[in-house]
């Protein structure tokens, strides 16, 4: 049987880095890593909290050096979402995170684009790729991030802001966004996951995205989420994330069923799945036993997942994707 069509929106490529490819591009570039081997690396992901998530994915992304590591690293993503039924994936990449330290926004931009450029032929995937500023570091370092990317924007379909929510909110960013939106650039924001339901007004109303992702706090503010299904904005949620950084205690406890019953347009993703735990496709079944989500959930899952990309309504293949959903026949299980 194969697996459900879907599409993935939120996804860190960083955050596909497994130890193994860990090791063999530390061993590659002359990178010393503070562990003595993967089993040891994998003790490192009992996270705590957001903080200690964020200071072992800054780590170990010391090992993403040349071209060919990140074309490496995303051809690895790419195969295993495949394999698990991604059909379309748009994917956050972090420029900040190595610029800082002194990886060119060029090398890493040109190095995924060789993955995502041939994604299609060799997996099977359609692809966008997404630009997010961290949100923990100042406007100024988004605009000058903005600035860096112009001569690669051919290869970006819109922006996003990550990293540390809490005291960071969107408003923060907003000339940066509309510099973005001056430029093409769609618009996307993480709001709503540690921060508080304004995080999620203000994404909307001060940076004008079309997209939340995340969104989970939108459920604290009723009036809020009548908006959100009024004007049809998607939220990418990551339920394995949320277990894994204590946004929620357990996955039978994850609003994610609630959100649909709301009449949400919920999409589920994956986040950092080398480190939370599971790819799309595992998540999809995590939830699907967790929340007892029945087929026709799950299809209705895998039908927002396209309705909240960015193919544009008029792409044939968008019309290809939702009809494979629609056709889907799932097994005995
Ligand atoms: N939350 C916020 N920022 C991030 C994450 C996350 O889970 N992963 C990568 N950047
Ligand atoms: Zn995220």
């Amino acid at each position: 049987m194969p697996p459900l069509p879907k599409a993935e929106l939120h996804l860190h490529i960083e955050g596909t880095l497994e130890p193994e490819l860990a090791f063999d591009l530390a061993a590659r570039n002359g990178v010393a890593l503070p562990y003595t081997g993967t089993e040891d690396l994998r003790k490192a992901y009992l996270f705590t909290d957001l903080q200690s998530f964020f200071d072992l994915y800054y780590e170990l992304m010391a090992v993403l050096r040349t071209a060919e590591d990140f074309t490496e690293l995303a051809d690895a993503y790419l195969a295993r979402a495949a394999a698990q039924g991604v059909r379309h994936a748009e994917i956050f990449f972090d420029p900040q995170a190595h610029t800082a330290r002194g990886v060119p926004i060029g090398t890493v931009v040109e190095g995924l684009a060789h993955a995502l450029d041939r994604a299609d032929e060799r997996h099977g995937v359609s692809t966008q790729l997404i630009m997010c500023f961290l949100r923990d570091r100042s406007a100024d370092s988004a605009m000058a991030t903005l600035d860096a990317a112009k001569p690669y924007l051919h290869h970006i379909s819109g922006v996003g802001l990550d990293s540390a929510e809490a005291g960071n909110p969107p408003a923060k960013f907003r000339e940066v966004y509309a510099a973005a939106e001056s430029l093409g650039l769609r618009k996307v924001a993480h709001a709503g996951a540690e921060g508080p339901p304004a995080y999620i007004r203000e994404a909307l109303d001060i940076l004008g995205v079309e997209r939340v992702d995340h969104g989970l706090r939108a459920m604290e503010d009723p009036e809020l989420v009548q908006r959100l299904v009024r004007e049809r904005v998607p939220l990418t949620v990551c339920p394995l994330s949320n277990v894994r950084l204590r946004a929620v205690d357990t996955l039978e406890d994850h609003p994610l069923r609630a959100m649909m019953d709301a009449g949400l347009l919920v999409t589920v993703n994956s986040d950092d799945p080398a480190y939370f735990g599971g790819y799309v496709g595992d998540t999809f079944h995590a939830v699907r036993e967790a929340l007892g989500l029945d087929r026709e959930q799950m299809r209705q899952l895998a039908r927002n997942s396209f309705e909240a990309s960015f193919l544009d309504h008029d792409e044939p293949r968008r019309r290809r994707y939702l009809d494979a959903v629609d056709t889907y026949e799932f097994g005995g299980s």
